[in-house]
């Protein structure tokens, strides 16, 4: 997920770029640069790490009169953090700015390269530039030439591209990836990834729609949608206030962000989803020779989904595997074998005790993996390998989508471990796929939904305290639950396996005890169903969250049906992240910095 500005007109260019890129710095900021055209000369600049690096050096450049523009604030998710992988990219004279991914690069990589095409970095991005100019020297326009490009992209992408062959002139085209067009009075164009860079250079706006591609200059706005057919630009007031904007209309950016996961969990897929197989580039399948167990390592939130995937290894891939807690590992002299591949989950890459237990495996000589949302972070460096999730930046202390894209690329990764040990059919993997497509539907918030949660939350906010159980993969998913519960409205919340009530807990089951109960038709209901039973008739108050109508709970949250039990999973772990977020509003509580925590914990 990252950034993208670009401007056309007189005497603001830079001020233009550096600010907009600035607003956009929660999309992402390992690199940055910008790239503007004047007088038919190109000056661009780059920089590695915080936007404030690119600042000072363009700290002398100072472009009066008319220029071109474009910017962006990279995440990376092809190639490291490098100057040379930032965009602004560069052919023979045009550059493009780039946020999403071209699933299909590496082919028209190879093919530019078979005709002497030389890249300078390990994006997807720049096969976009050196296509374009490809396309100029056999199309009669530049605009053809940029049109014949997009007709070869495949995948997510928001695009800007600015070429010598028109100075005047900006080339766009949205697909998968936000990008808003905004004019004024002055005929000057602002391009954005959101509203909030557009503040007080733009009266009016077009959020451009998927497929949708054109070029605007000093005096045209064409626009194109996906059926190469003229579009009149739709206009639509800009807000005025900044931080409203970055949230982009939600009240929280923890709400922002769980509605942001069905775009996420796509962005987490792109790439990796073949049709009959599941396909890691970053990965190296040897990491995995020689392996008889998978010990996952992490803390929080991150643990929940590592102990949620145990299941989906063992299920499917067929191959031990162990969780441990970073802070518990790190002192208990762990028996850590070789043919143990180390595999750390970290939101932020910087946890300190999940850090440690990194540097514990690769002491003792193991293979380690790492499953991030930070390609510049400590433990990325670190790691043998990694996948990154692709979440974006995730600013909400309680953590949502970073969560969702962990349990996508977990599931994902079970079943390339199936397919290197043969231990599922292409049949049964088609199946996994066929419910991993459906992944970012089942993540949808339909407002009946929300409102529901946001009524019955009313219910919720005393007593003396809550369990949240569920069986199987639904066990940690009551553990995240009962985090989230915690977390943001400071309520007392247990996770616990639904068959495990009946072992001591159950004695405190009476009115004041809230029990949220999860009861997925996929898997195990039965079993679940006869424990919430038993809690109901101690007369315990039952939330059930179930696609079966359940009459003995007192409050049910119908849920879809799916055709997997994870698709179950992923409804249900929205459900119990809105029913946290509305507990903590009636609270009063701040839901996006809640007390005592922080994003990240980088001490023990
Ligand atoms: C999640 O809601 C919490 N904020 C916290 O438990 C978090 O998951 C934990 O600190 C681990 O962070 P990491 O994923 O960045 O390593």
């Amino acid at each position: 997920m990252c950034g993208i500005v670009g401007f056309v007109g007189t005497n603001k260019v830079k001020d233009v770029l550096l600010d907009g890129l600035k607003e956009l710095e929660y999309r992402g900021y390992d690199s940055a640069g910008i790239a503007v055209l004047q007088d038919k000369e190109f000056s661009s600049y780059k920089a590695v790490g915080k936007l404030d690096n690119l600042v000072q050096k363009v700290a002398d450049f100072d472009p009066k009169g008319f220029a071109i523009g474009i910017g962006h604030t990279r995440w990376a998710t092809h190639g490291k953090p490098t100057e040379l992988n930032a965009h602004p990219h560069l052919g023979d004279a045009s550059y493009v700015v780039h946020n999403g991914i071209i699933e299909n690069y590496q082919e028209i990589k190879n093919e530019l390269m078979a005709e002497g095409t030389h890249f300078l970095s390990q994006t997807d991005t720049e096969v976009i530039v050196h296509l374009f100019e490809k396309y100029l020297a056999t199309e009669a326009t530049p605009f053809e030439a940029f049109q014949k490009t997009l007709a070869k992209l495949e995948g997510a992408y928001a695009i800007l591209l600015a070429t010598k062959s028109m100075p005047d002139t900006i080339f766009f085209a949205k697909n998968g990836s936000p990008m808003i067009v905004g004019v004024n009075d002055e005929g000057e164009k602002v391009f954005a990834s959101s509203d909030a860079p557009l503040i007080g250079h733009a009266k009016d706006v077009i959020y451009l729609g998927d497929g949708e591609y054109g070029f605007v200059s000093p005096t045209a706005l064409e626009l194109f949608d996906k059926r190469h057919q003229r579009v009149k630009p739709s206009l639509t007031p800009l807000p005025t206030s900044k931080l409203s904007a970055q949230k982009e209309g939600y009240r929280f950016f923890m709400e922002k962000e769980i509605y942001e996961q069905s775009d996420v969990i796509s962005d987490a897929m792109l790439g990796r989803l073949q049709d009959e197989s599941i396909n890691f580039d970053e990965l190296d399948p040897t990491l995995f020779d020689g392996i008889n167990e998978i010990k996952l390592c992490a803390c929080g939130t991150s643990y929940h989904s590592a102990l949620a995937s145990s299941y989906l290894f063992e299920r499917y891939a067929k191959v031990r595997t162990s969780v441990e807690i970073a802070s518990e590992l790190r002192y208990k002299e762990p028996l850590l074998l070789k043919d143990t591949l180390f595999v750390v989950i970290s939101q932020s890459g910087e946890t300190a005790d999940t850090l440690e237990t990194l540097k514990m495996a690769k002491a003792a000589g193991l293979k380690t993996l790492v499953i991030c949302n930070v390609d510049n972070s400590s433990m990325v460096r670190l790691a043998d390998a990694s996948i990154l999730t692709r979440a974006g930046i995730e600013k909400g202390v309680a953590s949502t989508k970073a969560f969702a894209t962990q349990m996508t690329v977990f599931w994902m990764l079970a079943l390339y471990v199936s397919q290197l040990r043969n231990t599922l059919s292409i049949e049964k993997i088609k199946d996994q796929i066929h419910a991993l497509r459906e992944v970012p539907n089942s993540v949808k918030i339909d407002d009946n939904l929300h409102e529901k949660i946001r009524r019955l939350s009313k219910r919720y906010l005393h007593g003396h305290g809550f369990f949240f159980i569920g069986r199987d993969v639904f066990f940690p998913l009551a553990l995240e639950g009962a985090l989230k519960l915690k977390e943001i409205t400071y309520l007392h919340a247990e996770g616990y396996p639904s068959g495990e009530m009946k072992h001591g807990p159950i004695a405190m089951a009476d009115p004041e005890l809230f029990t949220i109960a999860l009861m997925p038709k996929g898997l195990l209901y039965d079993k679940t169903k006869s424990n919430v039973e038993e809690l109901s008739a101690r007369d315990s108050t039952i939330c059930a969250i179930s696609p079966v109508t359940f009459d003995k709970a007192d409050d049910f949250i119908q849920t879809k049906e799916h055709g997997h039990y994870m698709l179950e999973f992923f409804e249900m772990m929205v459900v119990l992240q809105l029913l946290s977020m509305e507990i903590s509003v009636r609270l009063g509580n701040d839901v996006d910095m809640p007390r005592n925590l922080a994003k990240s914990v980088t001490v023990e």
